[in-house]
């Protein structure tokens, strides 16, 4: 049984302007030890999927479908049992999270934090323990553990959320772009970490980001959204070399490879902007910017083929080949 398995989610927001609908049927699975990566551009439903997994999205998002954790429904499940999910399961570093560190206090007490949330009775010795050995396992000095948020690096700051998620020994952590705001080298260095801790924990991770290439070169598979759908979903080599729905392989071109001078690999933008979701054109959401669009195209809205071994695309081009 998969750690995480979402099947056929749905999110739609009420608003003023009519229903959003941000995720549209999207079906995804991380097994223990494994990264699964999230890509596609902004607001194609990345975030949403994230907030889903421990049941945080607003009260004005109507959600359907199913996300089992460990086999048991997240969506079904009481305020209580909610409760002891949240940090100790499954745990999220929210995007912009190494933002949202309280400034007035100290680096330490906001890692314990949730250690006394969960674990009622700790001492504040023990406490302190664990803050040590969480900020050693996400490669920081324990001796920051009395610093402030002001003194810490970007990167360090990741370092100190994904610490703080890591407190209860949660078995699945989302990550909702980790590297966003980082440098190249800090990026490479916190997708490192990461990397290390599906290998020595087993945990389960999902890395969500704008940015294909930083997915491919560390996550076993990949998802690639358009419009609240996944688009294309495989091992991370296939998606990334040879990726067939139209916008993967136009997300995949956006990003040269270093020291490949070959005409192909020449970075390309898209035309156009993506779709707001309230307002989603007919058949194939994303055939208004597709160079390979025809007439079908506007009518068929083509779910989800196999189109070679673990590996699917949305397209009608995708003949499909037996899985
Ligand atoms: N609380 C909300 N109320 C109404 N609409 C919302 C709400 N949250 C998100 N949306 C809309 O849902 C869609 C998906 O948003 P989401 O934040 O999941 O996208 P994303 O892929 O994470 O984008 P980004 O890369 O910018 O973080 C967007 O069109 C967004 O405007
Ligand atoms: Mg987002």
């Amino acid at each position: 049984m998969a750690l995480l398995e979402i099947e056929d989610l749905c999110v739609t927001y009420r608003t003023d302007e009519g229903p959003v609908p941000a995720v549209r049927g999207v079906s995804l699975s991380v097994d223990e030890g494994t990264m699964l990566g999230v890509a596609g551009e902004s607001g194609s439903g990345k975030s949403t999927i994230a907030a889903t997994v421990l049941r945080l999205t607003p009260a004005s998002a109507t959600v359907t479908g199913r996300v089992l954790l460990d086999g048991e429904d997240v969506l079904g499940m009481s305020f209580g049992r909610l409760r002891a999910v949240r940090w100790s399961e499954a745990a999220i570093v929210f995007q912009g999270a190494l933002h949202s560190l309280n400034p007035l206090h100290r680096v330490g007490r906001q890692v314990a934090e949730p250690v006394h949330l969960h674990g009622s009775g700790v001492t504040r010795r023990a406490a302190d323990g664990r803050v040590a050995e969480l900020l050693d396992q996400v490669g920081l000095a324990p001796r920051l553990a009395s610093a402030y948020p002001h003194q810490l690096s970007g990167g360090q700051k990741q370092r100190v959320m994904i610490a703080m998620a890591l407190a209860c020994r949660p078995r699945l952590l989302v990550a909702d772009e980790p590297t966003t705001a980082l440098d190249v080298m800090v990026q490479a260095q916190v997708l490192d970490l990461l990397t290390s801790l599906v290998r020595d924990l087993g945990l389960g991770l999902v890395v969500i980001s704008h940015d294909l290439a930083v997915l491919g070169s560390t996550c076993d598979r990949v998802a690639v959204m358009y419009a609240g759908r996944v688009v294309e979903e495989g091992p991370s080599a296939e998606v990334l070399d040879r990726a067939r729905h139209p916008y993967a392989r136009a997300l995949s071109a956006a990003f040269p490879t270093i020291g490949d001078q070959s005409a192909r690999f020449a970075p390309r933008g898209l035309p156009g902007d993506p779709p707001w979701p309230g307002d989603l054109p007919t058949g194939c959401s994303f055939h208004p910017r597709c160079p390979d669009a025809v007439e079908m195209c506007r009518t068929e809205d083509v779910r989800l083929r196999p189109c070679g071994p673990g590996h699917s695309a949305a397209c009608v081009h995708v003949p499909g080949v037996p899985a």
